[in-house]
């Protein structure tokens, strides 16, 4: 958990225990707590693990409001919908998925902020990897989804991904933000749990400050990756936001 005066941030882990074919198992899920209420917030929940994290959120007393997602996930099923179920929680999408995503209770617009107690997430958008992918900026950090990874980035091949978009989101707004924000991303396949604006300057292997947006697109470009094993179940129930049916 990290602290500051206002919030408190859980991350938490993907376990897949199944160890069945596909690639969530290094998907990061956040809860954010307003620390004085207790109103909560989960950030890109697993369906695989809803469960535990509403254990998590009753064991510390939290009371979740909204499940939040930063982009249409392509490796995973949200738990958005069954956490609404569940607890009430309101689903949010970022605002470029609308008129692609359905089930979805509020959609937050670039400079929106989403209350929670004395706390709130401000709404960035970050489009490149997907074309409706949101950050989420709280004061000191930042959710940056699969837009900026430690150390690397999400790929672009896919949903309307573009290496341009990805550069500038980066570039021109992640990059804006203090260098101590701390970054949580959407995935980690080493094992880290946040960087912060100033490393991944002068560290992030595509992104640090000394590569140009040709070279990045180019290399982007170059990169051939397999698909997500799951892709084809995952795209269309993450734009009912969640819901098999
Ligand atoms: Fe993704």
């Amino acid at each position: 958990m990290a602290f500051n005066n206002t919030y408190i941030v859980t991350v938490l882990l993907d376990v897949n225990e199944t160890q069945d074919v596909d690639d969530r198992a290094e998907s990061r899920s956040y809860i954010i707590a307003d620390r004085t209420s207790g109103k909560s917030v989960i950030i890109d929940a697993v369906i695989d693990n809803v469960e535990r994290d509403l254990r998590i959120t009753k064991e510390l007393g939290l009371t979740l409001l909204f499940a939040v997602e930063t982009h249409i996930h392509a490796d995973h099923i949200t738990g958005a919908s069954l956490i609404k179920e569940r607890t009430g929680a309101q689903i949010v999408y970022g605002s470029d998925a609308k008129g692609e995503a359905t089930g979805v209770d509020q959609f937050l617009f670039e400079g929106e902020a989403l209350r929670f107690g004395q706390t709130s997430l401000t709404a960035l958008a970050t489009p490149g990897h997907t074309d409706s992918c949101t950050s989420y900026m709280l004061p000191g950090a930042v959710f940056t989804g699969d837009a900026l990874f430690i150390r690397g980035n999400g790929r672009t091949d896919f949903q309307g991904g573009s290496a341009e978009k990805l550069f500038d989101s980066v570039r021109k707004k992640l990059f804006t933000l203090p260098d101590d924000t701390i970054i949580y991303p959407g995935h980690d396949y080493q094992g880290r749990v946040s960087s912060t604006i100033g490393e991944e300057k002068q560290f992030n292997e595509r992104l640090n400050l000394s590569i140009n947006k040709a070279v990045f697109v180019e290399m982007m470009n170059r990169r051939k990756m397999p698909r997500p094993a799951k892709m084809d179940i995952a795209i269309p129930a993450n734009m009912r936001a969640g819901r098999m049916i």
